[in-house]
């Protein structure tokens, strides 16, 4: 139980709720009303919980999770406009981080949209869950930006170049079945049974030894690791750059006055 409230304290929003029982500590994006996108306080909270779980021995898995209309809507695009992240040490690079080097078992359970980073995220998870109404995207293009996440390295790995084209250069959505048909979900479940069903398989892993588990993901993971969080420092500064461009610029306030992007200038 102490730890479980250090968890609480760590969170300083409740757009994102952490919540530790059995060994399995969720982070359940709880930002309904703005379709769950992500703000910088969300990235700091969960990137301080997985920081802290790596290694603290009460936590054994960790499991994402949405609500069951929607997973994310990505990045907030306010903050896009307003707090740009900043270099390596930012909430948002401290949480690319914290998923691509986290040395146990990551779930997610994933419905309705999942939107740029509610989908790059996926690929950094072991498990991952989906309702049949999940909808995957990465519009980074239509945006005016590119990759992140390590998603121009891990897309095309799993999806294979011509599908990875589709979904990166058209960003254009998948849907669970497609996602399941490439491996990036495991199983294609009613919207609302994928938070439990993740859970279910999240407390199965909790009685393994976390040692099996730990050493067992490392080996699989460890020829990539580097290479990883080297291709997400490289997006990351192009990332930043193009925030600050025109085209960024025309389709975020595009967003902000629900009108379609011109992009005819650029
Ligand atoms: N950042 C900030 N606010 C967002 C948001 C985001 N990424 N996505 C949605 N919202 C907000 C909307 O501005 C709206 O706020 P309001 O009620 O104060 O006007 C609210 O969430 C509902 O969004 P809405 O677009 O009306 O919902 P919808 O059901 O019609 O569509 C989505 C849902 C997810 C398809 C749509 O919101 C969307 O495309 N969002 C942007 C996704 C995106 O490009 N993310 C960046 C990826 S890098």
């Amino acid at each position: 139980m102490g730890h479980l409230a250090v968890h609480i304290e760590l969170a300083m929003t409740n757009d994102v709720l952490i919540h530790t029982e059995a060994g399995v500590m969720t982070l359940t994006l709880n930002r309904v009303d703005k379709k769950n996108s992500i703000s910088v306080a969300m990235y700091s909270a969960m990137a301080d919980a997985l920081a802290q779980a790596a290694t603290d021995a009460s936590t054994r898995v960790a499991v994402f999770q949405g609500h069951e209309t929607i997973f994310s809507a990505g990045n907030d695009i306010g903050d896009f406009l307003n707090k740009p992240p900043a270099g390596m040490d930012s909430p948002v690079f401290r949480f690319l981080h914290a998923i691509a080097s986290f040395p146990k078992p990551l779930l997610a359970a994933v419905c309705g949209p999942a939107v740029g980073i509610g989908t790059t995220l996926l690929f950094h998870c072991d498990l991952v869950y989906a309702g049949d109404n999940a909808a995957f995207s990465m519009p980074f293009v239509n945006l005016g930006l590119c990759p992140e996440a390590a998603s121009s390295l891990l897309v095309p790995q799993m999806l294979g170049y011509h599908r990875a084209a589709e979904a990166l250069l058209l960003g254009e959505p998948f849907m669970a079945e497609a996602a399941l048909e490439v491996g990036l979900v495991n199983r294609v479940l009613p919207p609302l049974e994928a938070n439990n069903y993740a859970q279910q398989q999240a407390r199965k892993l909790a009685a393994k030894p976390l040692s099996s588990l730990i050493e067992t993901k490392s080996l699989m993971k460890k020829n990539q690791t580097t290479q990883v969080l080297q291709v997400m420092a490289e997006e990351g500064a192009s990332f930043g750059r193009m925030l600050t461009e025109p085209a960024a610029k025309e389709a975020f306030t595009a967003f902000m006055e629900r009108r379609k992007p011109d992009f005819s200038q650029l």
